[in-house]
This record gives structure tokens, sequence and C-alpha cells, in this order.
């Protein structure tokens, strides 16, 4: 049966975006997207949704007292619309272990750099690039990794390199990353666990043959 899948959003949604672009060329091994979930109303990523015919909802921090309630609610959604996989493509907020617990080995989140380089509280977004150029390296990249109740702590399933090239900036160097590997490896992630390939043994995630 095929997976029913949500992606998670908080902004511009362009690995959505790439997510959506992969279902629709069947190239998401027979998962369907089947819900967005915004942790703000105005996330650009609710109108791609829209655009693709996909169902969009918002739970925001801000309505509720604490993160855990929060998590708690977004657990609700997730179950009421009978999700198999969680997807979270540029999600800001972090969750409780409510989340994961609910959703044990069930939920992918991309990461813009080489975990375990760059990663952890505090570093997300643009912040990433500009931490991974203040310290010189020459390669950073992007991780696809399983959620664990350690923040950008989980079992990893893809990575992928990109190189940085003089003159980068923060910006050149986001949009590099994306287009090079976070928009390939997300999609590649999420067809395999669509496909029942990944297996998680400790930290280490094996990637079943065809
Ligand atoms: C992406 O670069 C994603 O990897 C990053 O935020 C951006 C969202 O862009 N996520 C994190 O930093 C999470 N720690 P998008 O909304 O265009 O997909």
């Amino acid at each position: 049966m095929s997976k029913r899948i949500a992606v998670l959003v908080s902004g511009g949604g362009t690995n959505l975006q790439a997510l959506i672009d992969a279902q629709g060329r069947n190239e998401l091994g027979g998962g369907e997207i089947v819900a967005v979930i915004a942790s703000k109303p105005g996330a650009y990523a609710l109108e791609r949704a829209a655009r693709a015919g996909i169902p969009g909802y918002v739970v925001a921090r801000k309505d509720y007292p604490s993160s855990q309630a929060m998590t708690v609610a977004l657990v609700d959604k997730l179950r009421e619309l009978d999700i198999d996989l969680v997807v979270l493509a540029g999600f800001m907020v972090i969750l409780t272990q409510e989340m994961v617990q609910a959703f044990p080995n069930a939920i992918l989140n991309v990461h813009p750099a080489l975990i375990p380089s760059f990663c952890g509280e505090g570093c997300y977004g643009l912040h990433v690039h500009e931490k991974a150029l203040a310290y010189g390296v020459k390669v950073t990249g992007a991780t696809v990794h399983f959620v664990s109740e350690e923040c950008d702590g989980g079992p990893i399933v893809l990575q992928k390199a990109v190189y940085i090239q003089d003159g980068d900036t923060p910006e050149v160097l986001q949009r590099r990353v994306m287009e090079q590997a976070e928009w390939v490896i997300l999609p590649q992630a999420v067809s395999l666990f669509c496909q029942g390939r990944l297996r998680v043994e400790g930290r280490t995630v094996r990637i079943l043959p065809q």
C-alpha cells in the first residue's frame, strides 16, 4: 500500500517543491504527499501545496502555550491524517519527544550541512552557511537523517558533498547546496523509505537492494 506522507514546512518550501516535482515524475517510490503542515500562516510553501492540489494546514507555535503543547497538537493532526512518513523540509520549530515517540524511524529531516558539522540547536537556514564560510571549510553539503530525540543527531540516511567556491556568500552557498544536494537527496531518501528499503541498525542506516 502506498505510504501517506506529510511534509512540515516553515518558509519558502523549495524542498517541498522538489518532493512535489519528484512525485509528478513518479519518483517517490509510490509514496503520496497527502498533507503540507506549516508552522506559520503566511508560509509560501502553502501556496506551492495549493498549486499542486495538496491540502495545507497550519499548526503555529504562537497558538500554543509551549513547544510540548504544539507538538502534541501536531501529532494529533498527523494521526488523524493517517500519516506513515513525516518529512521536515525547512521546518524551523524544534519538536519535543512526543513527536519521535509517535513516529519512531518515520520522520526524515533535511539539514544543509554534512552532519556532524554545523548542526544542532541554533544552526539552521542561512546560519549554517555563515558558519561553514566563517570556519573556512572547502567542502560542505547536505544530510537527510531520521529524527531522534537529539537535535540533528539521528541516523544518517543520505549525504551529498558540495564544494565551496571563491567569493561565496552565505546566500550563494545556500542556493548551491540546495540545487546540488538537498533537492536531490531529499526525494531520494523519501523514495527509499516508501519502498521499504531503509533499515536502521543502531546509528547506521542500511539501504536494502531493490
Ligand atoms: C533548507 O536549506 C533546509 O535544509 C534548511 O532550511 C532551508 C529551507 O528551505 N533547514 C534547516 O536548516 C533545518 N535545520 P526551503 O523552505 O526552501 O525548503
